[in-house]
């Protein structure tokens, strides 16, 4: 039978305040956001700014730019602003934390087996160089409940680890860990807690004052829809002496008042276009501003369709979901059908995700991991994706296998 020619579902109706380009049906939100047209030509504006007056508003006018912009980002995170800078990713935020830990031969620095590669790759370094040991627990997956991540990420806990990078919510498997219960335990047993948050602000509700670990660093520009670059480091104040940002600048020997020393290292590393830190409270209004229930309900909205849209797709493709529903926040991986598991990996893109893209205009990225290797590919939810285009999505896997 010739595969039918599949239309496109119309965009959801507040996609009209995104630009994405318009033939294409946009479900990896995950990987780098999407900033909506307002906030972009909030950043224009503060570029023309900066041009037409370089010296006044990068260094006169600075401070008064970008701490209200920080206090308003502390308010949504339910942390206080003196624990609060900016960073350009999370990447940086993490670099920063591990590389100014003082760790000596024979510590150990905990990670999970579903952390991100770029991070791994700082853990990997930081031990070479301290002689500290990495030390990496196996995580299940697919799984049950909650209290499996838990139980495998104490099960490596020693009385020399001194650290552990946790993920809020993981890239290629897309749990959200419990994350409170695992700092508590980690603190109980006198560990630091590192949590990557990447993909938490914007997708869950965070309380930083509440949660307390060591250090929390996460990006701005995924779910808070902030331009690239936006992302932020929170540290625990008898944490703060020892943390170096990634790029020493200025602020190490020019306290300015009113700011903590933490702040004076972070806040300028070297020159560089801060317009995405600024456009931050914006991107928290608007985004805030789009359902009358604020934030709380594009949670509960996002959430509610990446359930839905992976209940649709294991129906349609026959396969099964790999955690249950309540570990999921509006990111969902799922398992490729056998029928795909037969492909053998090949370039830096995955061959079907790309062709997905080029046959059906669908970004949904593919990946494989696992022991033994497997094919998944992963969802989002954000508030422009409407159902139909899961449907969509489905009926394109079912012709590509053809
Ligand atoms: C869990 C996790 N940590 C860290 C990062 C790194 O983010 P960035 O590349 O913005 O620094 C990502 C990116 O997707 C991620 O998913």
């Amino acid at each position: 039978m010739r595969p039918q020619r599949l239309i496109r579902p119309a965009p959801a109706k507040l996609r009209r305040h995104w630009q994405l380009a318009p033939d294409t049906v946009f479900l990896n939100h995950g990987s780098f956001g999407a900033c909506p047209k307002p906030i972009l030509q909030r950043q224009a504006e503060l570029r023309a700014a900066m041009e037409a007056e370089p010296v006044q508003f990068l260094w006169r006018r600075y401070e008064e730019r970008l701490e209200p912009v920080r206090q308003e980002l502390a308010r949504f995170l339910g942390a206080k602003s003196r624990d609060l800078v900016f960073v350009t990713n999370a990447t940086a935020g993490i670099n920063a934390v591990l590389r100014s830990l003082p760790l000596r031969r024979g510590d150990e620095i905990l990670t999970t087996s579903l952390d991100y590669n770029a991070c791994r790759n700082v853990l990997v370094e930081v031990a070479r160089q301290s002689g500290a040991k990495l030390v990496v627990a196996e995580m299940p997956f697919p799984l049950h409940s909650a209290q499996e991540i838990t139980s495998a990420i104490l099960s490596r806990v020693t009385r020399r680890t001194r650290i552990a990078l946790i993920d809020h919510v993981t890239s290629n498997t897309a749990l959200v860990f419990p994350i409170k219960q695992i700092i508590r335990e980690l603190e109980a047993r006198g560990v630091a807690t590192l949590v990557d948050g990447a993909h938490a602000p914007g997708m869950l509700p965070l309380n930083l004052q509440e949660l307390r670990p060591a250090y929390y660093t996460a990006n701005l520009h995924k779910w808070v829809c902030a331009p690239k670059g936006a992302a932020f480091l929170w540290v625990r104040e008898d944490r703060q002496s020892d943390v170096q940002p990634a790029v020493i600048s200025h602020g190490n020997n020019r306290p300015r008042p009113g700011f903590t020393a933490f702040q004076d290292r972070f806040d300028w590393a070297g020159t560089f276009d801060p317009t995405a830190w600024l456009c931050v409270g914006s991107a928290l209004q608007f985004m805030g501003a789009l359902l009358p229930g604020g934030w709380r309900a594009l949670y509960q909205r996002n959430h509610d369709l990446v359930v839905t849209a992976r209940q649709l797709l294991c129906e349609r493709l026959k396969v099964e979901p790999p955690c249950p529903a309540r570990l999921l926040g509006s990111l969902a991986t799922l398992p490729l059908p056998e029928r795909f598991q037969r492909v053998a990996a090949s370039g830096k893109i995955d061959q079907e995700q790309l062709r997905l893209y080029d046959k059906f205009g669908i970004e949904v990225p593919l990946s494989r991991f696992g022991s033994p290797s497997r094919r998944w590919f992963r969802i989002s939810a954000q508030i422009y994706n409407s159902p139909a285009e899961y449907e969509y999505l489905a009926a394109a896997l079912e012709q590509l296998a053809d």
